[in-house]
């Protein structure tokens, strides 16, 4: 994995907690990574027992819980766990997605439910079950959930993906409304094609499009798992404070391009 390094102070997040699902490997790692480095005690889930000890061996002394976002009960337990030690959790951050590539009259009732129920629905099991945990964060509960553009403008060949990401945004919006008075902060964040993960490799490395879809980002190059952890960071520092409902774009410029490419 890619480390960029950080530009934040030592110990930013020193006493926090934070949960994040999809922790074991691309965004979800780098993410968990800077956290941990900025002195959060960090909680990764992750459906790979064998992913996890790896990450848990690659980051040093953070938490691990194997557990499918789907499954409602499972996301209770962990939450659970996460807030036994500190009767709270400071950050969560969904991030666990699944995506293929498969054009919307091909694709099967089961291959729309599987990643309708991960990205979507897993979003919701972590969101419902930690709201007493958020609540109870002295700094305000931060909330960021990982989506995408193409869930504004659409995706072809990812309709599944794109819609299940709509879904997210809106629940994010709703959320931030709704949770605004217990001062719980939530906040999507937007990533470009991010180099060396498995949605890069899948979507456009395995297609032989890889350099067609560079052409589509303004900056000439895929992002960094340290640019999306980054602005992690951000959001969920004294600086996020004031901020809530929004989407930050964190994308090389690849949604600006593209309407006229
Ligand atoms: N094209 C078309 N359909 C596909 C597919 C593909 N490439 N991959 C999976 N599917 C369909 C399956 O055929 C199945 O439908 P069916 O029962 O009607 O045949 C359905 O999706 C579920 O597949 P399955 O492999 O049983 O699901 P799973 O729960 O084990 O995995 C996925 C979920 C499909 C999202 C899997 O790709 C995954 O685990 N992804 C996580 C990692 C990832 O996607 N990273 C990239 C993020 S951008």
């Amino acid at each position: 994995m890619e480390d960029t390094g950080h530009v934040f102070k030592t110990q930013l997040l020193a006493g926090r907690t934070a949960l994040v699902t999809g922790g074991s490997s691309g965004i979800g790692k780098g993410i968990a990574a800077l956290l941990h480095r900025l002195g959060a005690q960090v909680h990764i889930v992750g459906r790979d027992a064998q992913k996890l000890q790896a990450a848990r061996q690659e980051l040093g002394a953070i938490e691990v819980h194997a557990a499918d976002v789907r499954d409602h009960a499972a996301t209770q337990e962990v939450v659970r766990k996460v807030a036994a030690a500190q009767g709270r959790i400071d950050i969560l951050v969904n991030n666990a997605a699944g995506n293929f590539h498969c054009p919307f009259e091909q694709l099967t009732p089961n291959g729309w439910k599987a990643v309708i129920d991960i990205d979507l629905n897993g979003t919701f099991n972590y969101c419902h079950a930690a709201f007493e945990a958020l609540k109870a964060s002295p700094w305000g509960g931060r909330v960021v959930n990982i989506t995408l553009a193409q869930g504004v403008s659409g995706w072809p060949g990812s309709a599944h993906a794109a819609s299940a990401k709509a879904g997210v945004t809106a629940l994010t919006r709703s959320l931030a409304i709704e949770w605004g008075p217990h001062g719980i902060r939530v906040n999507n964040i937007l990533p470009g094609p991010i180099g060396d993960t498995e949605g890069v490799k899948r979507l456009y490395e395995e297609r032989g499009l890889a350099e067609k879809e560079l052409e589509r980002l303004c900056l000439d190059k895929f992002g960094t798992t340290g640019d999306i952890a980054q602005s992690v960071a951000f959001l969920c520092s004294e600086a996020g404070g004031f901020i809530t409902g929004c989407d930050m774009t964190v994308d090389g410029g690849r949604w600006l391009k593209r309407a006229w490419v």
